[in-house]
């Protein structure tokens, strides 16, 4: 079967060059961007830099053994409260944070070792109030189902969006094997599927993580080829062809 006419990359007029060249620059950073907002949200979960399995098991599944008040005072508030205070707290945030112990036992902890930086510091939870207290000392169920609801469909509708008009650019590119370039262009849309799949199944088992790790990694390689081929063939092919066939 003969393959139909299709403009090519190479000879796309100027203006449209511009264009495609300006979106797939555009684009392209804000890939990267969100790679670094994921490694900064996603991967300090666990409290360490990089995405790990442990930083998607907690972002999605939750830490359901414990609250994030136990697991911060087990880790980089551990020196903050001294041996017996840590106990007390952490006994409480185990048997549920029974309001009826805060005036007496627990805020008598927290005003003496953690407000001087809980209370002054915006964006930290203010230990030393008992409602923001509660919310830390509460098991840590993960993402909640209302917003992976909410996240997903903005996902899919925007992200496949982008993936259309990258999609729809590299068409035009040059030198691929059909398949191959039908392949590619198919892929992120796949992995995309797989990688909203991946999130439900890691809230409701942690043993999915792996799966969430492949669908991103599965469309950002896809999409980076894509734009790196388009762009070689707007903007540097032509140049070299021309200085070849002139020498
Ligand atoms: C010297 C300042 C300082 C003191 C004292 C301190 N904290 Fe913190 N705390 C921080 C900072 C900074 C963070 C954010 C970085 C992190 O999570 O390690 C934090 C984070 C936390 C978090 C996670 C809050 C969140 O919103 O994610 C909890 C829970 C916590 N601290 C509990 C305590 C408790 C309980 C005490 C007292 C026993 C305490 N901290 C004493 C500085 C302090």
């Amino acid at each position: 079967m003969k393959e139909m006419m299709w403009a090519s990359l190479e000879d796309l007029a100027l203006p449209v060059k511009a264009l495609f060249t300006g979106y797939l620059l555009v684009v392209g950073l804000g890939l990267l961007m969100a790679g670094g907002q994921i490694l900064l949200t996603h991967g300090m979960a666990d409290g360490k830099l990089g995405l790990s399995m442990d930083d998607l098991v907690y972002s999605y599944y939750g830490n359901r053994g414990g609250s994030k008040l136990e697991a911060k005072l087990n880790g980089s508030m551990k020196d903050y409260a001294p041996g017996e205070a840590r106990l007390v707290l952490i006994k409480w945030a185990r048997a549920g944070a029974p309001e009826g112990e805060w005036e007496a036992k627990i805020k008598p902890i927290t005003d003496r070792n953690c407000i001087v930086c809980h209370a002054n510091m915006p964006g930290l939870a203010n230990v030393g109030v008992k409602d923001d207290m509660l919310k830390v000392a509460a098991t840590d169920n993960g993402a909640t189902i209302n917003t992976l609801t909410r996240v997903s469909h903005i996902h899919l509708f925007g992200i496949a969006f982008i993936f259309f008009f990258i999609g729809l650019i590299f068409s035009f590119a040059t030198g691929f094997n059909p398949i191959v370039k039908a392949l590619l262009i198919f892929t992120p849309f796949m992995f995309l599927i797989i990688d909203i799949a991946a999130w439900w199944l890691t809230k409701m088992h942690p043993g999915f993580a792996w799966l969430v790790m492949v669908g991103g990694f599965g469309y950002s390689l896809a999409s980076t080829v894509m734009i790196f081929s388009s762009l070689y063939q707007m903007c540097i092919k032509p140049f070299r062809t021309k200085k070849a066939g002139s020498s």
